[in-house]
This record gives C-alpha cells, structure tokens and sequence, in this order.
C-alpha cells in the first residue's frame, strides 16, 4: 500500500488539468474547466475540473474524484494499478522510498522469476492453442461445437487442446529448449510416482492430456496456470476438470478466472457475478453477461472476497444450484459477512441447473431470465433468515434461540441500515418485539457500537411494533442513520458549508483555531455523517509543515474508496451554486446554525404534535419549552 506521503507526492507531480486534457477537451469557464462527460454520451459538458482542489466531477454520472479515481474511472483500473499508471507517468518509482536496498533487490528477483514462470506458460497456451487448431484438434473442435462454444469465446478465452499423447508437450519444451525442471515446478510435468525429474526431461511426461484447455490470465493478461477438462468418454479414466497446482506463478487464492476480460465491464455495471466454472463463465459472457468472474476449482478465498467487494458494490454469487453448489453458497455468504460485513447477493437457479446448462437449455427466454435473476437477486442473507425461521418451531424456547442465531449474523452487517432494515422482519417472522431483535444484535456486535434506538413499548401487540420499527430520529444529534434513510430533511446547506470552506481555504485556518477553544462550533450543527468526516478531518490541527492544501489531498485519499464519500466531496469542490456561496465566514457559518435550529425546531414540532396526538400533555408541555428555547436561540444568533 502506497504511503501517504506518496500519494501527495505524486498529486504535487501531476496536474489534473493536464492529465484530464488527454482525454476530455477542456475549456476553462472562470475558476473551472469545463467538457464533455468521458462517462456518459452527452452533447453538453456537465464535466467539471476544479485545478485548485485537483477534483473533477461529472453531474451527469455524479461521479468525481481526484487523479486517481480519474484513472481508475476511464482506464478501468484499480487502486493499485492507477498508482502504478500514474507514478510511471510522473516518472516516480513506485513506493521504493522506503523499502531497504535488499528489500527492492529481493522484490525485483521474485518479479523476474514470476516472469520467467509466466512466459513458459505463455509457450504452453501457445502450444495448446496451435494443437486445437491443427490435425490432432479434430476431436476437440467436435466437442467445442457440441458444447455451442462460438469462435469469439474461443479467442476470448485463448481455448487450447492438449493432444492425447504423453510426451507432445515434453516434446515440444524439449525442442525449443524451454528449461524443463522449471515447467515440472509449474505443474506442467509430472514423473512417474514423483521421482525426481531429471533436467533432460526422459522421466517427464505431460500433466494435461486429451484436455480442452483453460488458461488462467491474471488482469495484465498474464497466463498463470491452466484448467483442463476431460474429453475422454469415460469420466472414471480421470478427473474431469485437472487444475495447474499452486506455484509462485499461480497463488489461487488471489486469482479470479476471466477477471481480465470481465474488469472494465464490471466496473461500468457496478455489479460483478460470481460462478463456479470455467464453462459457466465462458457460456455467460458468450450470453452477453461480460461482468462474470469465476473460482475455479477451489474455495472461495478471503483475499478473493475482498478481491470482489473492491471491483463492485454488487457482488452477485451464482453457482450450481445443486447440493454441492447450496454448500457453496453458504459458505460464500459467511465468507462475506465475516470478513467484510457485506450482505453477499445470490441467486439460485430454476430446476437445479448451473449456468451453462441453463442457458443452454433456455434460449434468448433464457438471457433475459437470467437478466432479470441477476437484476433481482437478494441478499443470501435474507434467504438464509427465511429459511431458518420458516423451520423454527412455534415455541418460545425455539424463537428465542432462533434470534439469537440470526442476531450474530445480522450484527455482523457493516452498515447499521442494512441492520436496521431488517429488524421487523425478523421479528414479525418469529413474532417477538423488534427492540428483542435489536438488544439480541447489539449483544453481538463488536464493541458494543450501534447507533440504532430502541422504540417505546408497544401499545397493542406484536404485529405494531414491526410496523412502525423504525422509529423517526428523536433528537438531532442521535439517529443520524435513520434520517438518512428517511432522506426528508434538508440538509443541503451543509454541503453548501463543506463546499465555501473548501472554495474559501483561508477560512478553514480561522475555525479550526476558533474550534479549539469551542467544541460545539461547528460539528454540533452538522448531521450528515459524510459531511461531518469530512469536516473532522478538514479541521484536526495541522501537523507541522502540512500544508492546507495538503489537508485536503489527504482528505481526497481518505474517502477514496467510499464512492459516496468521494464523489460528494467532488461535488462540493465545485460550482455548487454560484447564486449562493456566503462571502465570508461569519455568514456561512450563522447560515450552518440557522437552518440546523429550523431543522431541530421542526423535529420538536412533530413531535409535540405526535405527543397531543396521544394525549400525553406532559410531554408535549416539556416538548414545548423545548422549541421555546430553540426559537429564542435562533433570534439571539
Ligand atoms: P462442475 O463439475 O460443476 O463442472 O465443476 P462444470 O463447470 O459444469 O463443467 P462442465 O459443464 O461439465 O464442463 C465446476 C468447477 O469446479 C472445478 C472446475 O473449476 C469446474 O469448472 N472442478 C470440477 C475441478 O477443479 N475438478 C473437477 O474434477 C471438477
Ligand atoms: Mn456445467
């Protein structure tokens, strides 16, 4: 992982403007510049760069970020990768600042072994393809077109065939001098019972025999290793898929095959789906579903779970809809929620075929099906949830127990809404108080964090307290997550604040100063968590030789991989509206204050009026004095 300082080097190095340029015809309009959107097909420029804060943002994708995300975005890449491009670009050698000499020499000896490892691979797909297209292949090409494989898939996925013989591939190495000991590590070779094998290759002989062949590419299209599957009639002969073992050249738990065709297509659907097999991987992009990746023939990995939560925010698991597959998926489910607390989506399809038979099997019918299952696929969690209450028993003791086994799960859920979402419905489904479900979760959660309120008891049993479960914010500074999720209140003079601090650098030296002596100045009038991290982190005191600007690039590289985040921060740097910027600190802060106190009085109104309702005069008496209180606040301001 880059270093921060790195990071900062690197956005000192290039401009944004010019890097921008190269790809989007800019025009400078004031203190921005302006173009047509490289997302989307538009005719007039809603494409911003602000070169001050180094952003851009594009209003009619709302996407936006720094040099980067830019990168990432138009080029398809990841993180890493972006740095990489750029730090070539601005001539700095990636991150080995702060490696020890014999840590770069050791990294550089791997890299050129790795390579080494990969080129003979490359040889070997190269030999397998040759061989499916000459004499021997004759037997290979019947089955691909039986199988409905098309030329373009065959291409795509540089299909090979590796001859029934025992030496062809031996042979092969041996005449164009491929050092052979090396091509046995690879899993290329194999002896007869393992002996050692000798450098000349007399006790080799060829791992992958009478196999449509696989190769596994790694994004930079690298081939790694290879999967095989049996072409021989009898299944008991062999195995019927033979993978290339795990090597330096091949680390399986990092791999995800067809990640380097399916990347930049995963990244434009902002959706990735998951399956099991090479041919249901290959069937899927040949249906028009290029966003598929597949682990082949092993486990889902923890590395390859995080792998997916950072193509996409939508990972879609779609394996075999077999038993072995409902094994799988579970287990994929879990994988997910323990490690990144993401609600896995899935779907299981129609009549226990995986997704290469039913495609098959279905027709055009059949892609739009599938469509349509992807578009709609629920969370695995949910289904898990349904199915478990569906076999709890009506007793007590059962339902109790019952909460608490989905209550760990739930409370393993990143973000608190997607808890919160599904609290009545766990409590509806085993009729219990949803605040059972809710004290059952915070049990679980890890250090005990859950912003979530507990609801007054019911008045009349169970079945209303899943109704109205989640319960309107009560206070302004609690329930911050609920509001969100009701999405009614205003709270766009905050952005607008966020957005004159950052036009306005001069002011934030000022508050940040003035926040030292008063705690309550800013961040008390600041609901939106988003922009309330961006403020904390605006105002913490300046390290010493940190710069404001440098503040803000820091900020950029925080929220970077929090596309809400990113892109609001974005947004905020630039013309938010012109007709409202403040023009000068005092009044944007007095704007801040003023609407929270209306935001806040109008939360004490509904509330008294909720109170009367009820016919509670106590409360809605306090509640009273409360708004009084509040409205005087507003006048002495
Ligand atoms: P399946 O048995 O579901 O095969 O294995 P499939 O993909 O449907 O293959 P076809 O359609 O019969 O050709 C799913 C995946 O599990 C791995 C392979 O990666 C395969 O694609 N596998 C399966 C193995 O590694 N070895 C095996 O013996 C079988
Ligand atoms: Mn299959």
């Amino acid at each position: 992982m880059a270093s921060k300082e790195f990071i900062l080097k690197l956005k000192e190095s290039i401009d944004i403007v010019d890097l921008v340029s190269e790809t989007v015809q800019l025009r400078r309009s004031g203190k921005y510049f302006t173009g047509l959107s490289p997302f989307t097909k538009e005719k007039s420029p809603s494409f911003f760069v602000n070169q001050e804060s180094q952003s851009f943002y594009c209003y009619s994708s709302n996407q936006g970020g720094d040099i980067l995300t830019f990168v990432e975005l138009t080029k398809g890449l990841n993180f890493g990768e972006a740095l990489q491009h750029l730090a070539t670009r601005a001539g700095i050698p990636l991150e080995e600042s702060h490696k020890s000499p014999e840590q770069i020499a050791h990294d550089r000896r791997e890299e050129e072994e790795k390579k080494l490892l990969w080129k003979l691979n490359r040889f070997a797909a190269r030999f397998y393809q040759e061989q499916l297209e000459g004499p021997v292949g004759g037997l290979a090409r019947e089955y691909i077109a039986k199988r409905g494989i098309e030329r373009e898939s065959v291409l795509g996925f540089a299909l090979g065939y590796a001859p029934d013989s025992w030496t062809a591939l031996r042979d092969y190495f041996i005449r164009i001098q491929a050092p052979l000991l090396t091509a046995h590590d690879l899993g290329l070779f194999r002896t007869k019972g393992g002996e050692k094998p000798k450098a000349d290759g007399s006790n080799l002989f060829d791992t992958f025999r009478n196999r449509l062949i696989f190769p596994i590419r790694d994004p930079n299209g690298e081939v790694l290793g290879f999967g095989g599957r049996w072409l021989g009639s009898s299944s008991a002969e062999a195995p019927k898929y033979l993978n290339s073992p795990e090597s330096k050249a091949y680390e399986k738990e990092k791999v995800l095959y067809n990640l380097d065709q399916a990347r930049k297509s995963i990244r434009e659907v902002e959706s990735v789906v998951l399956v099991e097999g090479y041919m249901d991987c290959l069937a899927m992009v040949q249906a028009g579903f290029s966003n598929v990746v597949a682990n082949c023939g092993t486990a889902l990995t923890r590395t390859q779970a995080q792998l997916l939560r950072k193509l996409a925010p939508r990972v879609i698991c779609l394996y075999d809809a077999d038993e072995a597959g409902q094994v799988a998926t579970e287990r994929a489910m879990n994988l997910f929620l323990e490690n990144e607390g993401l609600p896995l989506l899935g779907a299981l399809l129609p009549d226990g075929k995986d997704p290469d038979d039913y495609l098959r099997a279905h027709g055009e019918a059949g892609k739009n099906n599938l469509a349509e299952i992807l578009q709609n696929s629920p969370a695995l969690l949910d289904l898990w949830m349904e199915k478990v209450m569906k076999a709890c028993p009506k007793t007590l003791q059962a339902r109790a127990e019952t909460v608490e086994k989905i209550a760990a799960k739930l409370a393993k859920l990143r973000d608190e809404i997607w808890i919160q979402a599904r609290l009545p419905v766990v409590a509806k489904g085993l009729e219990v108080e949803t605040n059972l479900v809710l004290g059952a979760v915070r049990k679980f959660r890890k250090g005990g964090s859950l912003r979530i309120e507990e609801n007054p008891p019911a008045k009349s049993g169970p079945s209303s307290a899943s109704a109205r479960s989640i319960k309107p914010a009560a206070t302004f500074q609690k329930g911050k997550q609920i509001q969100a999720q009701n999405g009614k209140r205003d709270l766009s003079f905050e952005r607008r604040f966020l957005s004159d601090l950052l036009r306005h650098t001069n002011w934030i030296a000022i508050l940040r100063e003035r926040q030292a002596s008063n705690q309550e100045l800013v961040l008390s009038f600041v609901e939106d968590p988003a922009i309330r991290f961006a403020l904390n982190k605006i105002l913490e005191p300046l390290r010493q030789e940190e710069r404001e600007e440098d503040r803000i690039r820091e900020l950029q590289s925080a929220v970077h991989d929090q596309p809400a985040m990113r892109n609001l921060l974005a947004e905020v740097s630039m013309k938010w509206d012109d007709s409202m910027p403040a023009k000068d600190l005092e009044s944007a802060l007095a704007r801040l204050k003023d609407e929270a106190l209306k935001n806040r009085a109008g939360d004490l109104q509904k509330k008294i009026d909720e109170a009367e309702r009820s016919g509670d005069a106590d409360k809605s008496e306090s509640l009273l004095l409360e708004l009084m209180d509040l409205r005087r606040q507003r006048i002495q301001k």
